[in-house]
């Protein structure tokens, strides 16, 4: 196991890799790179024009105006200068709506997909890559459903809630409760994130972050990545057959009880006497573990049983 100060450099890691990536993306284009046809995807702009004036919207929206003010996008789209189209990139042509206000242009009024576009104009590509065939794109979620970009209500990446555990929970509740489990991974201690696992913009698989289950927990658990000499079958196949992601009442987040969780595999546990090797009194717990120290493989010569 890791130290704490592997730990700290995770957290800092992390940190650092956030900012790099921001201060890299706002050097990025300020422009759409794929602009929305506005008329298509709600018939009431046809006719309108862009105002790309703040401070006439600002006459009418001086709260929405305001909040916008300290945001990234406000920043990015032009720093608050006359000509940028700041408001229209997401509200579209609002000529119209200026002679006379009303909600037929609402951004509610799209569905949920023409929602996501309008914010792909751009942010398509990179994490969002597999967007489109994700879980959450699939499942009728748009970026709005996460993201609250008129106001700063989160430290960073302009979320709905103060934090990104917090987004996450108004819908997956579940998860929070198994975060709440003896054994879990340090996220309410703050030491990581759902997205230190998970791209919620899509990926391949269960929305993780690398391709596959062992590979996104081996990023940071890389001693259990192998090639071991005496490899386990199931640590080789997906560390989920023991291990449950979020938390678990059982320590180390295993599935099942200690030796339960062996047995529910190997009947006799390869033992004739079992009892005398089934150890529950041990004051550590561990069962069979006591002596199979090598469960998730063994590089020494003798180690095929993993006992060393
Ligand atoms: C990056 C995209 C984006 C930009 C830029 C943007 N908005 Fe919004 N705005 C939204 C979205 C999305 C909503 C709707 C939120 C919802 O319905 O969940 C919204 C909602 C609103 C609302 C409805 C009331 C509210 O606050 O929710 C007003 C008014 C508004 N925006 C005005 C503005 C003005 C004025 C500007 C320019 C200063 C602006 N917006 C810039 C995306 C944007
Ligand atoms: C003359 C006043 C006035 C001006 C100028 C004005 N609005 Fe509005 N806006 C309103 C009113 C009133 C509503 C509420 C309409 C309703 O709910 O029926 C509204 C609603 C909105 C909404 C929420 C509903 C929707 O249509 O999406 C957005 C977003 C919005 N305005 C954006 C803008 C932007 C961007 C500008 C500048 C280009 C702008 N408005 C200029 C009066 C104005
Ligand atoms: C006209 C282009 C444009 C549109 C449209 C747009 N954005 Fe952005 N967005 C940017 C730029 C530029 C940045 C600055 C950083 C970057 O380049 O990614 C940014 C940054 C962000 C960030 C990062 C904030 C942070 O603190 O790290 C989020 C989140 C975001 N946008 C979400 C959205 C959402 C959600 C929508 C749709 C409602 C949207 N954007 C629409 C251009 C746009
Ligand atoms: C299920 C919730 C959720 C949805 C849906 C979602 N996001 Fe995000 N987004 C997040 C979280 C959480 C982060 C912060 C990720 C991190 O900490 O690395 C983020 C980060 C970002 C960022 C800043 C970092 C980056 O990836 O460049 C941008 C831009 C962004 N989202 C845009 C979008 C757009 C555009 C959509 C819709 C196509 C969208 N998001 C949909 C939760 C969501
Ligand atoms: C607005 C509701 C909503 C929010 C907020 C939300 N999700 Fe989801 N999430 C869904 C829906 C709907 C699905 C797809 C149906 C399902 O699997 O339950 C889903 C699926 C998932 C999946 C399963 C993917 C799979 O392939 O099995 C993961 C992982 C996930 N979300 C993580 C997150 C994370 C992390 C956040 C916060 C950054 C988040 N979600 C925020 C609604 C949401
Ligand atoms: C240590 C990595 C890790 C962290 C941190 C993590 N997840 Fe997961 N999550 C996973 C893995 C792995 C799966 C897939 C489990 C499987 O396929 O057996 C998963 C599955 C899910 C699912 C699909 C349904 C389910 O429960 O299996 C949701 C929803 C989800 N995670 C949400 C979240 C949220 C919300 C957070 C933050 C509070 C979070 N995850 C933090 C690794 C993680
Ligand atoms: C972003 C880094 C990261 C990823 C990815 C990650 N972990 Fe962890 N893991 C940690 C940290 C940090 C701890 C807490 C260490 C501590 O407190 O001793 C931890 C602890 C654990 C523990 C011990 C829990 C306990 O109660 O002592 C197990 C088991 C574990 N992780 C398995 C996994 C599995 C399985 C995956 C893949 C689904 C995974 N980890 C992915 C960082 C990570
Ligand atoms: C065959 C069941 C099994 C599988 C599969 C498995 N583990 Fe474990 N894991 C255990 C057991 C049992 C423990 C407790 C070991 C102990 O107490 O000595 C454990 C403990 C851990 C720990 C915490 C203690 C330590 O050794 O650092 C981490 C981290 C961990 N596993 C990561 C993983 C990862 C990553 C994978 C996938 C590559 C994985 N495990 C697959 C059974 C398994
Ligand atoms: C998901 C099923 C599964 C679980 C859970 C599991 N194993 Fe295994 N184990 C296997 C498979 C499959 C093999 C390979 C058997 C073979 O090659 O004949 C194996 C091999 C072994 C071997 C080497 C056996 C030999 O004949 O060389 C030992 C020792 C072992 N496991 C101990 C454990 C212990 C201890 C646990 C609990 C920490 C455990 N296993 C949990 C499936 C499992
Ligand atoms: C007191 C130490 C000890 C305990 C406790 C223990 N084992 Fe073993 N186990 C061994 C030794 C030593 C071997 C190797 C025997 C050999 O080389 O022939 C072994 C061999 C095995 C084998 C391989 C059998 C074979 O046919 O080669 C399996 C499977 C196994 N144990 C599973 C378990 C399970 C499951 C548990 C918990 C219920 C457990 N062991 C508890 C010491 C122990």
């Amino acid at each position: 196991m890791r130290g704490h100060n592997d730990r700290r450099r995770w957290a800092v890691g992390l940190a650092l890799a956030g900012c790099l990536a921001l201060v890299s993306a706002v050097a990025a284009a300020k422009t759409p790179d794929k602009t929305v046809d506005w008329v298509a995807i709600n018939p009431a702009f046809d006719g309108a024009t862009f105002v790309n004036d703040v401070s006439t919207c600002a006459t009418c929206h001086e709260d929405a105006v305001k909040g916008f003010g300290p945001t990234l996008h406000a920043k990015a789209l032009g720093h608050g200068t006359a000509e940028a189209n700041q408001c229209e990139s997401c509200h579209g042509p609002r000529s119209k709506h200026v002679e006379n206000p009303s909600a037929e242009l609402a951004f509610s009024r799209l569905t949920t997909p023409q929602q996501s576009a309008v914010c792909l104009q751009c942010h398509q590509g990179g994490p969002r890559m597999g967007w489109k065939a994700g879980a959450h794109n699939q499942g009728d979620v748009s970026c709005t459903s996460c993201h609250d970009v008129m106001a700063n209500k989160s430290e960073r990446a302009m979320l709905k809630k103060a934090s990104g555990p917090e987004t996450c929970y108004e819908c997956h509740g579940e998860v929070r409760g198994n975060m709440m489990k003896a054994s879990h991974h340090p996220v309410r201690e703050g030491a990581m994130d759902c997205a230190s696992c998970h791209n919620v913009h899509g990926s391949k698989q269960a929305l993780l972050v690398k391709n596959t289950l062992n590979e996104t927990c081996t990023t940071c658990h890389a001693e259990k990545r192998g090639p071991f000499l005496w490899e386990h079958a199931p640590v080789r196949e997906s560390c989920a057959n023991c291990h449950e992601a979020h938390g678990s009442s059982n320590r180390n987040l295993l599935t099942a009880k200690d030796s339960f969780l062996c047995l529910s595999c190997h009947s006799y546990g390869g033992h004739i006497n079992l009892p005398r090797y089934n150890r529950t009194n041990n004051p550590l717990g561990g069962g069979c573990v006591n002596c199979h120290i090598t469960t998730h493989g063994s590089n020494h010569p003798s180690g095929a049983k993993q006992t060393r």
